[in-house]
């Protein structure tokens, strides 16, 4: 890595050319130096254009994370959260996962994921300025089994996030993707540390996809395997608008989950669901399927589905959910 990478993509963010002879003169380096800079950028998959005479410029303007925009937009519950604002990091679910001191409440965002990963070891794939990449570490009383029903109360603190926004077309999909017109916006990760009994800690990682047009390469967004859609194609908000937001609408659910766990949230959830009534297929890790219809889920985040056999029970671990259409 070089150390001026990431200040370089600080100027490029306004989406202008900059000469590689300004770039220079700014930071009173050589134009070699600025040309190292950005190739790491693009070693990192950052899409930058180079134009003989003109310089070096980003695809499109973008909006970079800052650490006092994010705190600022959280509100009142601010100093509950420490926050870390990194360039470049593996996955901040790795890094707090990794930092077993990390205090309650601490937020790790970082501009650039190396190896942004999905549920059952998949690939997340983001990039600067197209997607908001963070995860939150939060400590519980009680032991891991007891968090069941997480994954689902974090959806509820995303999308009403969104609705803050008035994106107000955004869905869930069991056990916790979040869906615009079908297709996937942002995943969560929920790692857990500690013992069953307690305590214990959760790392809620959150992928949301933010603009596919500002340094996401082509080839790069045809990757993902299903439809997946960015928000920018809804509506653009000020990703620091947006994860302060988050966070504050997390501070409140995790709360709400740790008094009296998923159960007060439920029926909001439901409302949320895209599938809810809906024919489903359950794919299963034996790589079988069930298919039945979608018949709300329990107190403890568990999926009941009405299948030829009855009322089945799905719990989140190795199930896909997918529609019929
Ligand atoms: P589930 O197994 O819960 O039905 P899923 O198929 O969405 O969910 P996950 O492991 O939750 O799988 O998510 C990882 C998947 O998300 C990847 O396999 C890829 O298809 C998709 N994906 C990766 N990056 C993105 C992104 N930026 N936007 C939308 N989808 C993505
Ligand atoms: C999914 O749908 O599979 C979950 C995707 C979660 C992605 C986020 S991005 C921030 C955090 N760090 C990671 O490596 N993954 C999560």
């Amino acid at each position: 890595m070089t150390t001026l990478t990431f200040p370089v993509l600080h100027v490029l963010a306004d989406g202008k050319f900059h000469s590689g002879e300004a770039l220079a003169q700014h930071f009173k380096v050589t134009r070699a130096t600025i040309w190292n800079a950005v190739q790491h950028a693009e070693n990192l998959g950052i899409e930058i254009f180079s134009v003989r005479g003109r310089g070096y410029k980003l695809p499109s303007a973008i909006n970079l994370l800052d650490k006092n925009a994010v705190l600022k937009a959280i509100g009142e519950q601010r100093a509950w959260f420490a926050l870390e604002v990194l360039d470049e990091v593996n996955s901040t679910n790795t890094y707090l996962m990794q930092n077993k001191h990390a205090a309650h409440a601490t937020c790790v965002a970082a501009h650039v994921q190396t190896n942004g990963k999905g549920r059952r070891g998949r690939t997340w794939v983001s990039q600067l300025g197209a997607s908001l990449t963070f995860s939150l570490l939060w400590r519980f009383q009680c032991g891991a089994a007891a968090l069941s029903g997480l994954s689902l109360c974090v959806g509820v603190a995303l999308i009403r996030a969104l609705r803050d926004f008035d994106v107000n077309t955004a869905q869930l999909k069991w056990p916790n993707d979040v869906l615009i017109e079908g297709k996937k916006l942002a995943g969560i990760l929920i790692e857990l540390q500690g013992d069953l009994e307690g305590p214990s800690a959760a790392v809620i990682g959150i992928g949301i996809n933010l603009d596919f047009n500002s340094s996401l390469p082509k080839n790069v967004l045809e990757s993902i395997d299903q439809p997946a859609i960015d928000l920018a194609s809804v509506k653009s908000i000020d990703q620091n608008a947006l994860l302060g937001s988050v966070l504050k609408h997390l501070a409140s659910v995790l709360s709400g989950f740790e008094a009296s766990g998923f159960g007060a949230l439920r029926n909001e959830w439901l409302g949320y669901h895209a599938y809810e009534n809906k024919p489903v297929r359950m794919l299963l890790p034996n790589g079988t399927d069930v298919q039945g219809v979608v018949k709300g889920v329990a107190e403890d985040g568990i999926l009941l589905v009405e299948t030829a056999l009855g009322l089945q029970r799905f719990s989140a671990g190795e199930i896909s959910l997918r529609g019929i259409v």
